[in-house]
């Protein structure tokens, strides 16, 4: 593996960053045609770059060929053109700070700006940054490899009103929270953080259906409903709630071979109907032929 660069992914990586990719290009064509001040602000920006696993997941490094490096999203926001007016990465490992740093200096005419912090602490003080300057807006991307990202968080992006949403949510990571017997475990309470409340453990289990027993037995068992599908429709739907300029219909899931670990989803903090309305057309298109 070459120096400096993160180990993960796989065929999905590439799936994931080209939609969003895609939508940072199309995004900067219409705005500015605007007197906006836009910002690119990646939560979990990484190194710069990723190698991309094989869908095998194997370790063995003579099966990863160096064409198999992953422009990683910071280089692939850099690089749009026409381009972003300030750039925001936050990271919090010291090793992938050092490779991103060295990625950021090969763009000295761009701003950019490099917090290492947790992804939950920077965002909070970027809303409020950005809620200062009535012609600030912004496309937030959220990547994390998993339970990290807090509901406060996702709500004070969306109380911008002025933040267009990526986030990979992390669903076969709550599924895994919970057994087949319903019953949760202790890493559940990190859901109520991802939800901001205990309310989706009601919607992820139910009772055992005993219409079936002939002896109309008694039965208070629990099952489990909710896997990577069923939380990316809820999570959709928690979404909604908070962000006035909607969540996109379509989200991309994605996952190593077949599985389904993550769902790619995007959600407009604008309430105004001319730019959800654009942005949405955007969104659904890329991730409808992605
Ligand atoms: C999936 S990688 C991001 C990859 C990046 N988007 C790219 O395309 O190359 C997730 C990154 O988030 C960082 N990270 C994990 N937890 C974090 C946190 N709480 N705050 C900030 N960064 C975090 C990890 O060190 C890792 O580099």
């Amino acid at each position: 593996m070459s120096e400096g660069t993160q180990s993960f992914g796989g065929q999905h990586t590439r799936r994931k960053l080209d939609v969003v990719e895609k939508y940072l290009s199309a995004y900067v064509t219409v705005m500015k045609r605007q007197s906006f001040r836009l910002f690119y602000v990646d939560g979990f920006a990484g190194s710069g770059s990723s190698q991309a696993k094989s869908e095998a997941a194997s370790d063995d490094p003579t099966l990863f060929p160096v064409s198999d490096v992953v422009e990683g999203s910071p280089l692939r926001a850099l690089r749009i053109d026409p381009p972003f007016d300030h750039f925001l990465f936050i990271e919090k490992d010291p090793e992938n700070l050092s490779s991103l740093e060295r990625t950021c200096a090969r763009f000295s005419d761009k701003s950019i700006a490099i917090w290492p912090e947790d992804a939950n602490e920077g965002l909070r003080k970027f809303c409020r940054q950005i809620s200062a300057n009535r012609l600030d807006r912004a496309v937030v991307f959220l990547d994390p490899f998993g339970l990290s990202v807090e509901w406060d968080t996702i709500r004070l992006l969306a109380e911008t009103e002025k933040v267009d949403l990526w986030y990979l949510v992390p669903v076969d990571g709550m599924s895994r929270q919970i057994k087949n017997d319903g019953s949760f475990l202790p890493g559940a309470q990190r859901i109520d953080r991802i939800w901001g409340s205990d309310s989706w453990r009601e919607a992820a289990v139910r009772k055992v259906d005993t219409s079936d027993d002939l002896f109309g037995a008694v039965d208070d068992r629990l099952e489990k409903i909710a896997r990577a599908q069923q939380f990316s429709e809820m999570f959709r739907a928690h979404l909604g709630e908070i962000f006035k300029g909607g969540v996109a219909p379509a989200y991309l899931p994605l996952g190593r071979g077949r599985r389904h670990d993550f769902s790619l989803m995007f959600a407009c903090a604008n309430p105004s109907r001319p730019a959800f309305e654009a942005a949405m057309r955007i969104a659904n298109h890329i991730l409808r032929t992605a």
